[in-house]
């Protein structure tokens, strides 16, 4: 059994955050054994920002530096060090939009987990949900991810599949995805901290049923 006091997670997100809001409501309630202890987001003003505030949660904005779709290594440097202070063990990005990489994913080795709103391989990127509707698919859904070097790549940790329907438009879509990601990610994520969900060779990590020492 894991000690919820003793896993001290760090989130960074850059938008709404509805899946920080989802995860801080399910730590709380003892559904995930872990206590959020940083938000961090490269946009200033940022919701999820205010979310963390308003459930007193410590949070900050860290400038990404020059680069659009990644963080500076400066600015990497700087995440990690942050969240090293808060005693951060594991990292979960919850709509962080940018890729992370070498200096970030060495201080967090197999540690760092995304949520990412379509059933990846398919529709990596941005609003993937539109991407969807536009490809014309009838089923997408909703992946978390152990997170590589890579964009919406690493080993898929768990999906569950949102049904598209005939009269859906990129915000029905979104919200229908966006409640599954919030049962979703802290399923997953419970998961993943208790050491239930773990690697096969060639698989990736899945979740395996019943007790971890099987
Ligand atoms: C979520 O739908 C998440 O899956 C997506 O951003 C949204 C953030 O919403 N992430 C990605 O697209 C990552 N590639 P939130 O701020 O309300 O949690």
């Amino acid at each position: 059994m894991v000690d919820a006091a003793d896993i001290r997670l760090g989130v960074l997100g850059s938008g709404k955050g509805t899946n920080f809001a989802a995860l801080a409501d399910a730590c709380m309630a003892g559904r995930v054994p872990a206590r959020i202890a940083l938000v961090l987001s490269d946009v200033a003003g940022a919701g999820i920002l205010d979310l963390a505030a308003g459930r007193g949660i410590p949070s900050m904005h860290i400038p990404p530096g020059r680069f659009r779709t990644r963080l500076e290594e400066s600015a990497e440097a700087a995440y990690v060090e942050a969240l090293r202070a808060a005693g951060v063990e594991w990292v979960v990005l919850a709509g962080f939009m940018r890729i992370l990489k070498g200096v970030f994913l060495r201080a967090f080795p197999g540690r760092v987990v995304n949520i990412h709103p379509s059933l990846l391989p398919s529709f990596p990127g941005l609003e993937s949900w539109k991407q969807a509707l536009e490809y014309g698919v009838k089923v997408t859904g909703v992946t978390v991810h152990l997170v590589d070097e890579g964009m919406d790549t690493g080993p898929i940790v768990a999906q569950a599949a949102v049904p598209v329907r005939e009269d859906d438009t990129p915000a029905t879509l979104h919200a229908r995805i966006q409640a599954v990601e919030h049962t979703l990610y802290p399923e997953a994520l419970t998961a993943l901290l208790e050491g239930r969900a773990r690697w096969v060779a060639r698989r990736g990590p899945v979740l395996a049923t019943g007790s971890s020492g099987s």
